[in-house]
């Protein structure tokens, strides 16, 4: 399948990061337009977009904090102006904080919940009010994880985080559906990638586990995760929404 996003525009916030980018880069072969949103300054985003210029595209780069609703608007807004009408949105941006229930701080815990949970409704927020101004079909997808629906030690203001996501994707896959903008979740277990990655440098031995751990032996890859989102939002598909795509290799089915 290819340009199957021709003249389309897809907003993704967390662009910059680890899946973001597999994800951007699975867009661009479907030949859609590409709004970027990310906290890092404009100059880190420089190679990357070089290396989309092969697709044949619109991509932009914007330095904006999923919590500044504000900010968000602005780049939504901003985005309808110069690369058309966004009729795809990725809630991609997330943090992890190494804290559990005994030593989490007040703020890292409402920070977290911030980032996680708010700063993923405020974009899909905004871009589905104008999808909804516009008369216009629509996608949502939100990048959950497996730790929703099974406590993991350690990162509980994560797992709350998540699980919030999952109710914010039926909600809004409720409400919407009138409009038919069809609202999804994919939840990936372990990620060789981003912020798994992150936190297996610092604890070497993970890796290792986590992948033992896993019924089919392996984690995923970012450009799995990306190939589940465009398969949500291919064309073909119109009556799955409010749903949630577990890609755990069996993880969950664990717990
Ligand atoms: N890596 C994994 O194992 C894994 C597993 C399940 C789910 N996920 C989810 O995948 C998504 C991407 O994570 P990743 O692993 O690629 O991590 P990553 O750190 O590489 O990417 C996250 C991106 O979000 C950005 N970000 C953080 N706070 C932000 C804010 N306030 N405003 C705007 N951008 C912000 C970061 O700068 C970063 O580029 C997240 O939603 C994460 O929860 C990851």
């Amino acid at each position: 399948m290819d340009n199957l996003f021709k003249d389309k525009t897809v907003l993704i916030s967390g662009g910059l990061g680890d899946i973001g980018r597999a994800i951007v880069t699975r867009f661009a072969q479907q030949g859609a337009n590409i709004a970027i949103g990310d906290l890092l300054p404009e100059s880190e985003a420089a190679t990357f977009l070089k290396e989309l210029q092969p697709y044949k595209g619109l991509y932009s780069y914007t330095t904006v904090d999923v919590t500044d609703d504000t900010a968000v608007n602005k780049w939504i807004i901003d985005t309808e102006t110069t690369q058309g009408i966004i009729s795809m949105v990725i809630a991609n941006a997330a943090m992890v904080t190494l804290a559990d229930v005994k030593s989490i701080t007040a703020q890292q815990w409402s920070k977290e919940l911030q980032v996680n949970l708010n700063g993923a409704f405020y974009v899909t927020q905004a871009a589905t009010r104008r999808m909804v101004h516009h008369k216009i079909p629509g996608r949502v997808v939100f990048i959950g994880s497996w730790a929703a629906h099974a406590p993991h030690p350690g990162i509980p203001a994560y797992c709350v985080s998540k699980a919030g996501i999952r109710m914010l994707c039926r909600c809004m896959a409720l409400e919407l559906a009138p409009y038919q903008i069809l609202v999804n979740e994919i939840a990936p277990g372990y990620v060789a990638a981003g912020l798994s990655a992150r936190v297996w440098k610092q604890q070497p031995d993970a890796a290792e586990e986590a992948r033992q751990k896993v019924p089919v032996k392996k984690v995923i890859s970012p450009d799995e995760v990306a190939w589940q989102v465009v398969n949500l939002c291919h064309p073909e598909n119109s009556q799955m929404t409010g749903s949630t795509i577990v890609m755990d290799g069996g993880l969950s089915l664990l717990s």
